[in-house]
């Protein structure tokens, strides 16, 4: 089915907000931003409320997801809300024993690396995604015209987690996989892109407006395995929630080489990292996409002149794509200074938009 007449997309109360307008190559009020990472570590008021309660735990809980979502949004007069939540949210709905260690990342009890590991993976059902819904809920009730953002981590991520059980550098596991046992492999992205396509879905029925595919970790392979081995699987949890009609964006690190095969996944907007300018980025996307991003977090703790210097060159690069949202080239790091956040949506919000 499509959005729900009272979705806030469809009843006027996000349609026309600058964020989902410059997604849409539209001409936006004020200059839309956002961060990556905008709730967590680097509010106190996250850590006050996260106290005592472990991460995946707190992803659970509707009403406590919902205040972490709400309280950048409140601080920063962001453009947008993003989803409180972690990519491993769906293997932890489907069954698969994993959690967040702090400090070092996705841990899974029992890595996957076997045909038989992949046909034993338990299914996420829609039921299980509930607590997700409920969240989203709330947060839209609260956030009335500001858009939500859902997410999911993009199959190749979630693969080079399982794969790996942990965090790892080179994420030699998935790739290795990929080539040694293919057909392993292609029902490993399948059941990744299922569950990623769900928990999409779910996010935005329940009243996001747009969603992000976070490939964040897609920089590791080169352009040939990502066109064979996984962009199939990302358009695969994109075709979840295609029909919707929301604006779908694009995002992974170090991936210079791989934002036209991103785009071709089929999305509307590519997020590019610190590394690349956007005029280039647009430059090899040929004028196609609006872009987002790409303030380096390194210069969050820089003198404000060269962090303000900076923003206006992000600013003034980006002008050449057919729309753009600014955000972070990747998340906040955890010491940020908040009010270097605020202060950052300030400057951007006081340049007109072209
Ligand atoms: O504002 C937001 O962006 C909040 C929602 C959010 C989180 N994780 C919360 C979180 C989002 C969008 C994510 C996505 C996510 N999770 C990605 C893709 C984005 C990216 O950063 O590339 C990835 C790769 C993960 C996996 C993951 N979860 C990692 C690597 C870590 C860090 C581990 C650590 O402690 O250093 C997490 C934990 C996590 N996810 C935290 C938050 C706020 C920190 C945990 C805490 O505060 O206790």
């Amino acid at each position: 089915g499509a959005l729900a007449a009272d979705h806030p997309l469809m009843d006027g109360r996000t349609a026309d907000s600058p964020l989902i307008t410059a997604y849409r190559g539209g001409k936006p009020s004020r200059r839309p931003v956002w961060f990556m990472r905008q709730a967590g570590r680097s509010l106190p008021e996250y850590l006050k409320v996260r106290e005592g309660i472990a991460m995946l735990d707190s992803c659970l809980r509707p009403e406590l997801a919902s205040e972490i979502t709400l309280q950048p949004v409140r601080r920063h007069d962001v453009d947008a809300g993003i989803f409180f939540s972690d990519i491993v949210i769906p293997l932890k709905l489907a069954g698969v024993g994993v959690d967040i260690v702090p400090g070092v990342g996705p841990v899974l009890d029992k890595p996957v690396r076997t045909a038989a590991d992949v046909a034993a993976l338990p299914q996420l059902t829609w039921e299980a995604l509930e607590p997700i819904r409920e969240a989203v809920r709330l947060t839209v009730a609260e956030l009335g015209k500001t858009p939500l953002i859902g997410f999911a981590g993009a199959p190749f991520t979630l693969a080079a987690y399982m794969v790996e059980g942990k965090p790892s550098r080179d994420h030699l596991g998935p790739r290795t996989m990929m080539h040694a046992d293919a057909e392993t492999w292609t029902a490993l992205a399948n059941w990744a892109a299922d569950a990623s396509g769900m928990f999409l879905q779910a996010q935005l029925e329940a009243g996001a407006s747009a969603a992000q595919l976070f490939d964040s970790w897609a920089g590791s392979l080169g352009l040939a395995d990502y066109t064979k081995y996984v962009a199939p699987a990302s358009a695969r949890a994109l075709d979840h929630v295609r029909h919707l009609g929301a604006p779908l964006i694009h995002f992974g690190t170090g991936t210079s080489e791989l934002l036209v095969a991103m785009r071709d996944v089929g999305v509307d907007v590519v997020g590019v990292d610190y590394r690349l300018p956007l005029d280039e980025a647009n430059r090899r996307l040929g004028g196609t996409v609006p872009l987002q991003g790409n303030i380096d977090p390194a210069l969050l703790e820089a003198p404000w002149d060269i962090l303000e210097a900076h923003v206006r060159e992000v600013i003034a690069a980006g002008s050449a794509a057919p729309g753009h949202v600014l955000n972070l080239g990747h998340g906040v790091p955890p010491g940020t200074d908040p009010d270097v956040l605020t202060r950052v949506v300030e400057l951007i919000h006081s340049i007109s938009p072209a």
